[in-house]
C-alpha cells in the first residue's frame, strides 16, 4: 500500500527524544521530509537522519512560548513550501520522586507539566494549521494515563486527558477543511527512562502483570502507529483515539485467576 507520505513535510515535537527519534526515521523511510524539533538535540537528531541518506533539518524552540512557536512553524513552511504531518509528540511528566498524592503534588510541576503537554499541543497545532493544506493530519500523543489515570501523577493524568478531547474537538472544526487529527496513546514503552522507572523491588513483574501481552512496547510500534494516522491509509479515521499498549486498557485482568 502507498502511505502517501513521500516528499511530504512532517513536523515532529521533541523529535530528539526516545520516541520521537523513531518517529522521524520511522517517516523519513517512508520518504518524508523531517522538521526535528526539539528544546534539545534538534540539529543532532536531523544530522543523524541526513547522514542516513534522508531529507530532515532541525529547529530547536520552546513549545511553551507560542511566539517562538509561530516564528518556527513559519521558518519550516517557507523551508520546506508547507506543512503536511504535524505530530505533537512532546512531552514530560514527574519523575520517580515527585511522584505524589495530590495533596503533596509540586505546584511547580503542575504547572510546568500542563504547559508542556497541554499548552504546547495547542500552541503548535494552533500555529501548523494555516499551512496544512487538503489531505494534511495532525497525530497528537497523550497516554493511556490521559484514559485510565495512574496514582501520584495527577498533572500528566490531567493534561494527556485534555490532549484527548483537545484533538477531538479539533479533528471537528478541522474536517471541512479536509485536514484529519488523531491521537495515540502509548502504554508503557521501553526506553532507557521508563526502564529505570520500573526497576527493582518487582516493579517491572507488577507492571507486566497489567498488560496482556505482557511486555512493553518498543519506540517502533509507537512510530509505526504514527506513520499509519497520518498516512493516506488513515483517510477516513479523524477524531480517534488508539491505545498502543499491549491491551493495558482492555480494562480486565491480564492473568487467569
Ligand atoms: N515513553 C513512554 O513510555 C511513554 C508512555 C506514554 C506516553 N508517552 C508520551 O510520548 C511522548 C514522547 O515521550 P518520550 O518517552 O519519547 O520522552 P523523551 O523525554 O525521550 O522525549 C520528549 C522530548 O520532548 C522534548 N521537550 C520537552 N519539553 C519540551 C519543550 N518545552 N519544547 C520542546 N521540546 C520539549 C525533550 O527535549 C525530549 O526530547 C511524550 O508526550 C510522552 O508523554 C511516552
Amino acid at each position: 500500500m502507498n502511505l502517501g507520505l513521500n516528499g511530504k513535510t512532517v513536523v515532529i515535537t521533541g523529535g530528539a527524544g526516545g520516541l520521537g527519534s523513531a518517529m522521524a526515521l520511522a517517516f523519513a523511510k517512508e520518504g518524508a521530509k523531517v522538521a526535528v524539533c526539539d528544546l534539545r538535540g534538534a540539529e543532532q537528531g536531523a544530522e543523524a537522519l541526513k547522514e542516513q541518506g534522508f531529507s530532515a533539518r532541525g529547529y530547536a524552540f520552546d513549545i511553551t512560548d507560542i511566539t517562538a512557536v509561530k516564528g518556527a512553524m513559519a521558518q519550516i513552511a517557507s523551508d520546506f513550501g508547507t506543512i503536511d504531518v504535524l505530530v505533537n509528540n512532546a512531552g514530560i511528566n514527574v519523575g520517580p520522586d515527585e511522584r505524589k498524592h495530590v495533596d503533596e503534588f509540586s505546584d511547580v510541576w503542575w504547572e510546568r507539566i500542563l504547559k508542556v503537554d497541554l499548552d504546547g499541543t495547542y500552541h503548535c497545532t494552533k500555529c501548523a494549521l494555516p499551512y496544512m493544506k487538503e489531505g494534511s493530519s495532525v497525530v497528537n500523543i497523550s497516554s493511556i494515563v490521559g484514559m485510565i489515570p495512574l496514582r501520584n501523577q495527577c498533572a500528566f493524568a490531567a493534561a494527556k486527558a485534555a490532549v484527548i478531547n483537545f484533538t477531538k474537538a479539533v479533528a471537528m472544526e478541522v474536517a471541512p477543511q479536509g485536514v484529519r487529527a488523531n491521537v495515540i496513546c502509548p502504554g508503557t514503552i521501553g526506553i532507557a527512562i521508563t526502564k529505570a522507572l520500573w526497576q527493582g523491588n518487582g516493579a517491572m513483574e507488577g507492571l507486566l502483570s497489567h498488560i496482556p501481552m505482557a511486555r512493553q512496547g518498543s519506540p517502533e510500534e509507537i512510530a509505526n502507529a504514527t506513520v499509519f494516522l497520518a498516512s493516506d491509509a488513515a483517510s477516513y479515521i479523524t477524531g480517534a483515539v488508539l491505545p498502543v499498549d499491549g491491551g493495558w486498557t482492555c480494562g480486565g485482568f491480564a492473568r487467569n485467576f
